[in-house]
């Protein structure tokens, strides 16, 4: 297996960085996880986008020209036999002496990328749900921003795991769920709307949200983006979450709540089937 680091490819056991590079010191960094399905990249452009977005957002620059980089990634990809699966990018601020203000133009951004092989025709998550349990959303005001940064998503994922769930639904201040720790929260209403959180500064603007919302247009389903509470979750009809590597994955239990009849409800299968189809 390989691995991509600043300009080479490497097996991945020889993959390193230095240890001043910024994103180990200050979690300086960006990252995108894109999904590889028949050894393509499933929106390419819009993951592309939005890792230059993250990067304007944080006055990185991107580490070669678009082009290159898919360049790259298609090797990565065909190196590594993938068909199925992820790759993992991330870009920090570079190598230099620990100071927390930003280092010259002339340090060049730090770029890696991984891939990992997934089954998602196998996926159990898929055919029986999974649970989920609250937790307070305690991040900064630019969830917007795809960033390493991320342990306070890591201390709320751990606390899921540790719950036996496979996911946090992140709640505010005013009960509102804002999005998991590392996917975008939905429910289904009893009228078959389904409802998100519209995409401020509070969450990351998912890729996989994004197109479920298209392919919702485009199939007639009804949505809205709007805020929902805890309360409002634990009496919706379906429930789900969305991500590069969980698609459309039912959520079939909130906290102590079942949703539903405990079982994936009939939106969601559907979602997901027209998701996959997309993917594919
Ligand atoms: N996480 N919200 C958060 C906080 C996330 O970390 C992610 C993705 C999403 C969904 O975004 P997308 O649909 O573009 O994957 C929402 C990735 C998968 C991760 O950190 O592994």
């Amino acid at each position: 297996r390989y691995c991509y680091v600043n300009g080479r490819f490497l097996p991945h056991r020889d993959g390193a960085v230095h240890i001043e590079d910024r994103g180990y010191q200050f979690a300086d960094g960006v990252y995108e996880v894109v999904t590889i399905a028949n050894g393509t990249m499933v929106d390419e452009d819009p993951h592309l986008d939005r890792l230059e977005r993250s990067l304007k957002e944080l006055r990185m620059r991107m580490p070669m020209a678009r082009g290159a980089m898919k360049l790259k990634v298609r090797e990565l990809v065909r190196r590594n036999g993938l068909k199925d699966g992820l790759v993992y990018m991330q870009v920090t601020r570079g190598v230099a002496p620990r100071n927390h203000a930003f280092p010259s133009d002339k340090v060049p951004p730090a770029i890696v990328m991984t891939t990992k092989k997934m089954d998602f025709a196998k996926m159990k998550k898929f055919t029986d749900g999974v649970t989920v349990v609250s937790a307070p959303d305690i991040r900064w005001g630019r969830c917007d921003i795809k960033t390493v940064s991320l342990l306070p998503n890591c201390l709320a994922k751990q606390a899921a795991t540790e719950a036996g769930a496979y996911e946090a639904w992140l709640v505010d201040e005013k009960g509102n769920v804002t999005e998991g720790s590392s996917s975008n929260a939905w429910i289904i209403t009893k009228d078959g709307v389904l409802v998100t959180k519209p995409a401020t500064n509070e969450i990351l603007n998912g890729i996989t949200r994004q197109t479920i919302l298209d392919l919702a247009k485009q199939d007639g389903v009804p949505f809205e983006e709007r805020e929902f509470t805890l309360e409002e979750a634990y009496e919706a009809k379906e429930a789900f979450v969305s991500s590069a590597t969980s698609f459309v994955t039912p959520v079939v239990k909130i906290d102590d709540h079942v949703i539903g009849n405990g079982h994936p409800g009939s939106l969601c299968e559907k979602l997901l089937g027209t998701y996959q189809d997309y993917a594919a």
